[in-house]
């Protein structure tokens, strides 16, 4: 029986990366998955489309955590054709407020876990001359984050840095694609502690949807995608306001208080 293709999906546990997990089976991939907490459910839920489901726990901010991932990539013998690294997480409140150890965290899954994965398993993919990665970077991106300023400095990161990669390899038969997310319903507000603030309690895409466009983007190789019209408003108008007015913006979005839990 001829093999089928593998798609590796990180931060598969809930939210986004689990919606791209199930569009992958639903695709006819095989799936390598990883978060760091327990995958054996969605692993099962998966399995039912008839796709092989290897699982890995591991703290993607960590190097041994991604050695780990791409040790169980190696251990099938397989080239990913589908790469999406997804997992990420923010962190609210005042930075004078945050812990080193968090917002450390933040920076080692988002920015060096991330980069440092696509970096030991895109090569091969380079070889295999086609596949399809997908970062999940945010329009979170374009505006400086008050009260959640680490997160979004790592979003601006990935965001500039997709394209960049994108162009280093543009002739591989590898595409890269940068999928920007608005506010989704995920477990991302509850985990970051932004429950009491505007942008958490207001109402937000649906991560199925979100998935299902960053999805379609990476097949067809575009190089970014904002899900959702007032999204795509919301990321052009950034681009032509101050920055300092940006950040006002963001406060009173993000301040701790400024919604009702
Ligand atoms: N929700 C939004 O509004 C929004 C908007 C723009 C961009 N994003 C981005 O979308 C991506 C997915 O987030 P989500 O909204 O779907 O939130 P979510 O439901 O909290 O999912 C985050 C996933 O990432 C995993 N993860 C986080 N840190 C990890 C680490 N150090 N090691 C391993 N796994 C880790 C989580 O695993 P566990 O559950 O096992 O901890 C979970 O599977 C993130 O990169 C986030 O920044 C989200």
């Amino acid at each position: 029986m001829a093999k089928r293709n593998l798609a590796v999906v990180t931060g598969a546990s809930s939210g986004i990366g689990l919606e791209l997990a199930r569009l992958a089976a639903e695709h006819a991939y095989d799936l390598v998955i990883a978060a760091d907490e327990d995958l054996a459910v969605v692993a099962d839920e998966l399995r039912g489309t008839g796709s092989e489901v290897v699982t890995v726990v591991a703290d993607l901010a960590t190097v041994d955590g991604v050695d780990r991932l791409c040790e169980a990539v190696r251990d099938r013998g397989r080239v990913p054709d589908l790469l999406m690294a997804n997992a990420g997480h923010g962190l609210g409140h005042a930075f004078f407020d945050q812990r080193f150890e968090e917002w450390r965290h933040v920076i080692d899954t988002n920015i060096t876990g991330t980069i440092y994965l696509i970096q030991k398993l895109g090569p091969d993919m380079c070889g295999q001359g086609s596949g399809r990665i997908l970062i999940t970077g945010s329009i979170a991106g374009f505006m400086p984050g008050t009260f959640q300023a680490v997160y979004n400095g790592t979003k601006a990161f990935i965001d500039s840095f997709s394209f960049a990669l994108r162009n280093e390899i543009k002739d591989s038969g590898v595409t890269v694609t940068c999928l920007m997310p608005g506010p989704t319903e995920t477990n991302f507000f509850r985990r970051a502690d932004l429950m009491d603030t505007k942008v958490g309690q207001q109402e937000k895409d649906d991560a199925a949807y979100v998935a299902r466009v960053g999805f379609d983007a990476m097949m067809r190789g575009e190089g970014d995608v904002v899900a959702g019209w007032k999204n795509k408003l919301q990321a052009t108008i950034a681009n032509v306001t101050p920055a300092s007015v940006l950040a006002e913006q963001h406060r009173r979005m993000a301040e701790p208080g400024s919604g009702k839990p």
